[in-house]
């Protein structure tokens, strides 16, 4: 029986050995292959993405067909949301079709955490509005255990529009609390103050062994941001240069999607410290493993 028969909203809540557990079955699937996992055929996981997705939608449906669950996908430019249903609505209506498992992802003022208290099926937070993207935290984090031994002794550096992403915001929470140091570093405008935080590219990447670039969050701006998306461009962009800045042996990471030649350039995805593949592959193992413990299939 797992001990995580529940949602996951946010990361808050989970404590270390349920995230040890977490990360165990997933290295577990990784390098011993879908057969570890009972099959659960009768399983159906109903995604429901009421905001564009590749990556976390993808993986999750990886994920659940190779661990043999049956799969529904509700995309939100195709659906009653449309018209003007709420997301408590929509979510009432799917719950009263019995699914196993929700997979959500939306952007609206309401509050999961409003609503799962409603529903009879269990729900995966996969990303809401600005609050959180847990299970982007929780690959991320397990990114970093796999390529730097451990967690408790990094420096992870969190580059570009920190206020704006939910991914910043859900590995502030986990890697706070798994033991490593944060520091950000951005247009002041975009880089909150109560962090240690550097004002220089070049200085931040001389502390940190781990350092993460953000996507600009361009849908959650308001008009002023052409110039901010030129000074990261310009003052905090990563790059073969500004990458001499940082150690031989780090761990270079973006949850993508990526914009090249803003917050990235091209020649990054090829430097060997680049973790932006190995994330996306991650990413699998780690949805699947959470769906197994959910479900009870682990
Ligand atoms: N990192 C991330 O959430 O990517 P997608 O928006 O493509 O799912």
């Amino acid at each position: 029986m797992s001990f995580l028969a529940k949602s996951l909203l946010e990361l808050s809540s989970l404590k270390h050995d349920e995230v040890k557990s977490l990360f165990d079955l997933a290295l577990k699937i990784e390098l011993k292959g879908w057969s570890i996992l009972p099959k659960k055929n009768d399983a159906l996981i109903s995604l429901v993405f009421l905001e564009p997705s590749t990556r976390t939608v993808s993986s999750f449906e990886i994920a659940a067909l190779r661990s043999g669950y049956k799969v529904s996908t509700l995309n939100g430019d195709f659906s009653s949301v449309k018209k003007g249903e709420t997301l408590l609505d929509t979510l009432l209506t799917l719950d009263s079709m019995r699914p196993d498992l929700f997979v959500v992802r939306h952007g609206n003022a309401e509050k999961l955490s409003d609503i799962v208290p409603q529903l009879k099926v269990p729900v995966i937070n996969a990303g809401e509005g600005v609050a959180g993207h847990p299970t982007q935290g929780l690959l991320d984090a397990y990114t970093i255990i796999k390529e730097r031994k451990t967690i408790e002794e990094q420096k992870v550096l969190i580059i570009g529009d920190i206020t704006h992403s939910r991914v910043a915001a859900s590995n502030i929470e986990l890697l706070n609390k798994l033991g490593a140091q944060i520091a950000v570093c951005g247009p002041e405008e975009w880089a909150p103050s109560h962090f240690k935080k550097f004002e220089s590219l070049k200085e931040g990447l001389e502390w940190a062994t781990v350092c993460m670039a953000l996507r600009i969050q361009k849908e959650r701006h308001s008009s002023e941001s052409k110039n901010l998306e030129v000074r990261v461009q310009q003052n905090f962009q990563l790059n073969k240069n500004s990458l001499k800045n940082f150690r031989s042996d780090g761990l270079i990471l973006h949850p993508g999607p990526f914009n090249r030649d803003v917050e990235l350039t091209s020649d990054v995805l090829h430097d060997s410290r680049c973790g932006i593949w190995k994330q996306t592959e991650n990413g699998v193992y780690i949805r699947a493993a959470l769906m197994a413990q959910i479900l009870g299939a682990a």
